[in-house]
């Protein structure tokens, strides 16, 4: 359907000539009645004449169109309107375009050079505008253009006027489209390109004459038609090509930290990054620009930012130095609580006294009153959350840019359920991963002066990358994808709509958690769920599933938090047991997406990662070492059946009897590790201790050693032991 403008009055400011002239005719050969307004002066704005807008309503009426003449000045905006009531009834759209020039270098700008320029463009345009105003609202319909220029939006030599008077247009046509918005009245503003008398003087004659003001014409007419719903747009048009234009701003620094002055020096050490675009925002109006000085305020006030210069030499000046910060101690952060905090956690991770099985986390006077593993990660959470990282020398980040990617927890103890915790946090590494920085935060938590637990915090800092540092890192707890075949158990736990609201209690006060503007800068259309939170609801799922619920039988946990979960949505934990590790990958049950992935849980019992951190008595220790030398062989069975090429027998022996069997075969197909009587020949067997093989995979003793001391007893091969003393070498590394 083509559009029409059939029952619409148009006035068209300036159109006896140039780009007025051609909007004019395009409106009424479209069905409007069009009043030509034009001053009929020169370009300077001197002289009267009513002969250019005469002119053009006479070309209107020849071709069988409605049009009457005005020859005021914009400057007497009601006569405008009047003319239009008087000759057609209404006013439905005012295109304000009147316009004259006189350029001058600023120096030798006068005051009526200056005065002129506002009064026909900006005042001009304001009084025609306001005249329509009352009709447009009344009648619940109006389409407003204001014509900037580039001159306005880029600067131009010679201009000063004439760029504020344009600037100052789009100014008011942002705000006459907030105030119209509720009354169908729309507002825009074009920045034109085209050949009139105008550019006459500055362009060349054939470019003139190739810019024809009729491929502006049907951006203005689209603009104000019933159908278009824009308002409040900035648009460059010419040629035949139309842009939009809207603000941009970079992500910006904080200059500034709780109780401390903010000095001109912080500016000045933060310049870079103020004035970088990388992963620049879009404010579309004043209420999301606000946003971000109100989440200033109140990270300031949290102490979430340290941004003091002086603290960060190092940064100061080249934003991430891994150099200077790995290594880096964060003052050690002291964390008393009582049963209260256990059981605000219990709840915040999603545990009821609807199961039974719950109680012991939730009440105190419950004989086996425990706490949950996972509140493990509360104590060392205050590193973070006290501005720690940004203090670091080396580190000068954003800390409203960083997003928590993975988490490892592993407990060398339950949890105490009171008492004070000391955490002490190092920085593990510093990586950079192009598109932004991973911090490893090591914590290890105290009481009373013996290890409880280690977190790893893998924290990620859009932007922050490019500082030429390293990708990967030993130091890193990587997460691992679980095995390919359906989980062996699944667990859908719905959260609550405050589950949010409960959790932060436990001490993380992010307002992303919990306030709808917040959660629209970081582009979550809710408050989102605490990644810590989901980790929680995992955890005990697991420990529920497989260690009865017993915080003891808990050792280890990493997870990947791959994409937020809204408070209300359901978490679906699916989990995978191999030996006593429990792949999990937790999803959004409503919309099947990974919020958890490369998860596991270590349980003690059976197997583990880290042969340092065994309790005693549980079993065979060395169970754990040939599980995770399973694990590698799946891995690289292949790579290592081609080098060693060899099948070793193992006799694990407690208490001086025979305990257990292994067979590591690297000679046939692609490896495997089994335990359990021997099949076939070994080429080589070793009969050992539980307790002397832990000491010759620790690295402690090396296996010839053993041998000659008589701990390690060896039939067939000796030489291959050799080979052997690679592979347990490397697992001591691990
Ligand atoms: P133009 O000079 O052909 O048209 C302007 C018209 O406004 C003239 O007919 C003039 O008599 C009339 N006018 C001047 N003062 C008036 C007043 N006080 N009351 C009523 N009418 C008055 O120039 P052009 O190029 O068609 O310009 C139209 C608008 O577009 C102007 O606002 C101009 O600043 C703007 N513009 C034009 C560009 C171009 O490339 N042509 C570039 C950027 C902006």
């Amino acid at each position: 359907m083509s559009l029409s403008f059939e029952g619409r009055v148009v006035l068209v400011t300036g159109a006896g000539g140039g780009l007025g002239r051609e909007y004019a005719l395009a409106f009424a050969q479209r069905g409007a009645s069009v009043v030509v307004n034009d001053l009929g002066a020169d370009t300077k704005g001197g002289g009267k004449s009513s002969a250019a807008a005469d002119k053009v309503v006479e070309e209107i009426r020849a071709k069988g169109g409605k049009a009457v003449a005005n020859y005021d000045s914009v400057e007497d905006g009601e006569k405008l309107i009047q003319s239009a009531l008087d000759a057609f009834g209404r006013i439905d759209v005012v295109v304000n375009n009147a316009g004259i020039l006189r350029d001058r270098s600023f120096a030798r700008t006068s005051d009526l050079d200056w005065d002129l320029i506002q009064r026909v463009h900006l005042r001009g345009s304001f009084l025609v505008t306001r005249a329509a105003w009352n009709h447009m609202k009344n009648q619940k319909f109006g389409r407003i253009i204001m014509t900037a220029s580039a001159a306005g939006i880029y600067g131009n030599f010679g201009q000063a006027n004439y760029s504020a008077a344009k600037l100052g247009l789009v100014g008011l046509a942002n705000t006459l489209a907030i105030e119209g918005r509720k009354y169908n009245v729309h507002c825009n503003t074009i920045a034109p390109v085209a050949g009139s008398r105008l550019t006459e003087t500055i362009m060349p004659p054939d470019l003139v004459a190739a810019l024809k003001p009729e491929y502006v014409a049907p951006l203005v007419l689209w603009l104000c038609h019933e159908q278009c719903q824009e308002s409040g747009g900035l648009f460059e048009v010419g040629a035949g090509w139309i842009g939009k234009l809207r603000w941009e701003r970079t992500q910006g620094c904080t200059v500034r930290q709780k109780n401390q002055p903010a000095t001109p020096e912080a500016v000045r050490d933060q310049w870079d990054k103020i004035c970088d675009f990388t992963d620049a925002t879009k404010p579309a109006n004043a209420q999301e620009s606000l946003q971000s000085f109100m989440m200033v305020l109140s990270q300031v006030e949290s102490g979430e930012i340290n941004a003091n210069p002086a603290a960060a030499p190092a940064a100061s000046v080249s934003g991430i130095n891994p150099a200077v910060a790995v290594g880096h101690k964060i003052p050690p952060s002291t964390f008393d609580f009582t049963h209260t905090q256990c059981i605000l956690y219990a709840l915040g991770v999603g545990m009821s006294t609807k199961d039974p099985d719950h109680l012991r986390f939730l009440y105190e006077g419950h004989p086996d009153f425990s706490c949950l593993p996972t509140f493990a990660v509360i104590p060392s959470m205050a590193a973070m959350m006290d501005g720690g990282l940004s203090s670091v020398p080396g580190l000068s980040i954003d800390v409203t840019r960083i997003l928590h990617g993975e988490q490892y927890l592993e407990l060398y103890r339950p949890l105490p359920t009171s008492g004070k915790l000391v955490s002490e946090a190092t920085i593990a590494d510093v990586l950079d991963k192009g598109s932004g920085a991973v911090i490893l935060l090591d914590v290890n938590t105290y009481s009373s002066g013996e290890l409880v637990c280690f977190n790893q915090f893998t924290v990620f800092v859009v932007g922050a990358g490019g500082f030429g540092g390293r990708r990967t890192s030993e130091k890193a707890k990587a997460p691992l994808p679980p095995p390919k075949r359906a989980p062996d158990a699944v667990v859908v736990d719905a959260t609550t709509r405050d589950q949010a609201a409960l959790y932060r209690l436990s001490g993380d006060w992010n307002p992303l958690h919990i306030d709808p503007s917040f959660a629209a800068m970081g582009g979550f259309k809710a408050p989102i769920l605490h990644g810590l939170c989901s980790f929680g609801f995992a955890a005990r799922h697991v420990l529920k599933h497989f260690a009865d619920n017993d915080p003891s039988r808990f050792k280890a946990i990493k997870v990947r938090f791959a994409k937020p979960v809204l408070p209300g949505q359901s978490l679906q934990t699916e989990m995978w047991k191999e030996g006593d590790r429990i792949h999990i990958q937790c999803k959004v049950k409503e919309t099947d997406a990974v919020v958890l992935a490369g998860a596991y849980v270590d349980l003690h019992g059976a197997s583990g990662a880290s042969p340092e951190s065994l309790t005693q008595g549980e079993g065979l220790q060395s169970d754990l070492v040939f599980a995770e030398i399973g694990r590698r062989v799946k891995d690289l069975g292949s790579e290592l059946v081609k080098k060693v090429n060899a099948v070793f027998g193992w006799e694990i022996t407690k208490d001086g009897k025979n305990a257990a069997q292994w067979t590591i075969d690297l000679k046939n197909g692609s490896g495997s590790v089994q335990k359990g009587p021997f099949r076939g020949k070994a080429d080589v067997t070793f009969t050992v201790a539980d307790e002397d093989f832990m000491e010759v995979v620790q690295g402690k003793i090396n296996p010839q050693k053993a041998f000659f001391s008589g701990k390690l007893k060896v039939r067939g091969n000796i030489m291959l032991s050799q080979k052997l003393e690679v592979i347990l070498k490397d697992y001591a590394k691990l």
